[in-house]
């Protein structure tokens, strides 16, 4: 199979609990850090790294997201007619072309692997990748870029990883390691939110893949799993004697945005990392500091 990956899906429909009030009509994904929303983040790192189609899953009292990514003519046109042409490069440039981008819903928030399951027929039959925009990834090249390269020498399901504390596993899916090569590592099993004493490791999956389409017959099974959903890495995890699976240890920092603390992390980490910012940025923490 080619591996090329040419399209990316984001599932967006998820309920956003640990950020309410915040989330209760806005989606968690249109949360901004610094000056832009999350989603636009991890639209753009999917673009850097050659994307073409953009699958979005989303659900219920999404349709900002929408909105975010299509023209509005009257902001461009007040924008022009100020002279705000900066702002008006800032609104206009990133919006996908027409048809590079598309929706389906997620009628029912039943766990990620439905999610994905939803953009079937988007995905059609080639390699996929799947980005979580709460999890931010600062990196140079991004994340994804870093993993496309990888898929091309590895092909399967690849996922990336990082090591979390003991006492965090439960909140991840955790690897089972049978060897390690260079940023790879190949896996023989990965568990769902395994408790610390449980876990076959420290090696937790963070918001980025590249999925074999043969995954999507995996869940075509619907089958449930931790917290009665239907789960991704279950589906990985049961296809691996067919579909080999590698965790890749991508270089650069997560940032776990869908949680208060990670949220504010990432704010003050982007705003440092910007020359326009930074020396703003830091006169403020230490007045707080
Ligand atoms: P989370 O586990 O962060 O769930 O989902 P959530 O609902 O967004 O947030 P909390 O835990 O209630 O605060 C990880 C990603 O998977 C998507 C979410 O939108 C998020 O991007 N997701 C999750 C779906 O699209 N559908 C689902 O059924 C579950």
């Amino acid at each position: 199979m080619n591996q090329t990956v040419r399209k990316a899906v984001f599932p967006v429909a998820g309920l956003g609990t640990r950020f309410l009030p915040a989330t209760k009509a806005l989606p968690k994904e249109m949360l901004p850090i610094v000056d832009r929303p999350l989603i636009q983040y991890a639209v753009d790192e999917a673009r850097e790294a050659g994307i073409e189609e953009f699958i979005f899953v989303t659900g219920r009292a999404k349709t900002a997201i929408e909105d975010h990514f299509d023209r509005s003519y009257e902001l461009e046109r007040s924008l022009e007619d100020s002279g705000n042409f900066q702002s008006l490069d800032g609104v206009r440039e990133w919006v996908p072309e027409p048809g590079q981008i598309s929706y389906t819903r997620q009628q029912q928030p039943l766990g990620l692997g439905h999610a994905v399951w939803c953009a079937r027929y988007s995905i059609g039959d080639e390699p996929f990748a799947v980005l979580l925009a709460d999890d931010l990834i600062l990196a140079r090249p991004t994340c994804l870029k870093q993993m496309v390269e990888a898929y091309r020498e590895v092909g399967g399901n690849l996922v990336a990883v990082e090591d979390v504390p003991k006492e965090e596993t439960g909140k991840y899916g955790i690897l089972d390691v049978l060897d390690e090569k260079g940023k790879l590592v190949r896996a023989g099993g990965l568990i769902e939110k395994p408790e610390p004493a449980k876990a076959p490791s420290t090696l937790s999956i963070v918001g980025r893949y590249i999925l074999h389409p043969s995954i999507l017959t995996e869940l075509n099974k619907q089958e449930r799993g931790t917290d009665d959903e239907i789960q991704l890495t279950d589906a990985m995890a049961r296809s691996i004697s067919a579909t080999p699976l590698h965790g890749f240890r991508f270089e650069g920092t997560r940032y776990d945005c869908g949680n208060r603390l990670g949220y504010i992390e990432a704010n003050l980490a982007y705003a440092l990392d910007r020359e326009d910012m930074k020396e703003d940025v830091v006169k403020i923490i230490k007045k707080y500091s």
